[in-house]
């Protein structure tokens, strides 16, 4: 077995529509992070279509993995681990890389880590911050999840809140979708907001109440549709900077009040940004505005890290590796694997 600081592991991702292989070298050092994207494929159908997705990964598992490899300048034979995501996500999907990750852990005889995705996510913010240690609060924003976990060391999480309707990222792909943006529309809806009002609309965002850890965006994407209906059958002129303006500070606000109020129960300083909204501009801006006014330290990941990669998942693994949580070749895909799953 290599030593810990300079062991290779092989990190897979396949649970939606990115196909993703990534070498690290000990817990922090990226050696290679490759990523196909099929968001062109989906493009057309306005959303990620599960059965396309599972055949593209099939496709492109191995040439992404080969393409890891000999952008690290290391061979198979040098991998100490492989780590891949088993959950949440979709089980199609999913298990492509499970598969690959099992018959290449069993082939070269080396251990196994089964990664949580949206844990994943968190872990993108060591590989950008050298110097970040647990504990923290993390807010998760993704297209499949709205949590803040409060992260006591690097494998003991506590769920304080998460969303009991649509993700904050999912919120933003359907408002988008029914303004005719493409998909994926969080980016577009951040674009467009840049020049529009944000005051221009007053959208209410639920569960606002002190003390209410849970996010729900539903209602507030309705009243984003009813507005555009109205606005449609009283043929006024749409002004679609002002309406994601609009509904973008709608999010955020819930966000950030949320995230202060439970780094304060915490008794916590440090507030961690994770998952593909985190790459919204003003959802950072915010956060780190709000951060700064109240003592905290703010970080979130390079931009290439929020969404959907490999890289954050050989992290998890790696840190998990440590703790000897290690999966064997009965792994399986679960797409509904929730964080409460992995509290411990
Ligand atoms: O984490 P991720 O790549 O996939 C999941 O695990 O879900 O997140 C994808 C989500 C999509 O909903 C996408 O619209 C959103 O992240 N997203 C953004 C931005 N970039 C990606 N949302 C708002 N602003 C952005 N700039
Ligand atoms: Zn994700």
């Amino acid at each position: 077995m290599p030593d810990a600081e300079k062991i290779l592991t092989l990190g897979i991702e396949s649970s939606c529509d990115e196909t993703a292989a990534a070498v690290l070298r000990g817990g922090r050092e990226l050696l290679s992070n490759v990523i196909s994207t099929q968001i062109p494929v989906h493009r057309k159908f306005g959303g990620v279509v599960p059965e396309i997705a599972s055949r593209r990964h099939i496709v492109n598992v191995m040439p992404v993995i080969d393409e890891a490899l000999r952008t690290a300048g290391v061979a198979l034979a040098d991998i100490g681990q492989v780590a891949v995501t088993y959950g949440p996500g979709l089980v199609g999907a999913l298990l492509v890389g499970v598969s690959a990750a099992k018959a290449l852990a069993f082939a070269r005889n080396v251990p196994l880590v089964g990664v949580n995705h949206l844990e994943g996510h968190i872990f993108a913010n060591f590989l950008s911050h050298k110097g970040l240690v647990p504990p923290f609060m993390a807010l998760v924003v993704s297209g499949g999840h709205t949590a803040l976990i409060h992260m006591r060391d690097y494998n003991h999480f506590s769920l304080m809140g998460q969303t009991r309707d649509d993700a904050a990222g999912e919120a933003f792909d359907k408002v988008a979708r029914v303004m005719g943006l493409p998909y994926p529309g969080g980016p577009e809806i951040d674009r467009l907001a840049a020049e529009g009002d944000e005051d221009a609309i007053d959208f209410p965002c639920a569960l606002r109440e002190k003390g209410n850890y849970e996010f729900s965006f539903s209602g507030l994407k309705s009243a984003v549709l009813n507005y555009l209906n109205e606005m449609k059958m009283k043929r006024v002129e749409l002004n679609k900077a002002d309406v994601a303006a609009s509904f973008q500070k709608a999010v955020i606000e819930v966000l950030v009040q949320k995230s202060l109020e439970a780094l304060a129960e915490a008794k916590l300083d440090t507030l961690v940004l994770a998952g593909g909204v985190a790459a919204n501009s003003a959802l950072e801006r915010r956060l780190r505005e709000a951060a700064e006014a109240h003592g905290i330290r703010f970080y979130f990941p390079s931009k290439i890290l929020c969404t959907d990669n490999a890289a954050m998942i050989a992290c998890r693994g790696y840190y998990q590796s440590q703790a000897g949580l290690f999966a064997d070749l009965r792994l399986n895909a679960v797409p509904g694997l929730s964080l409460s799953d992995v509290e411990a």
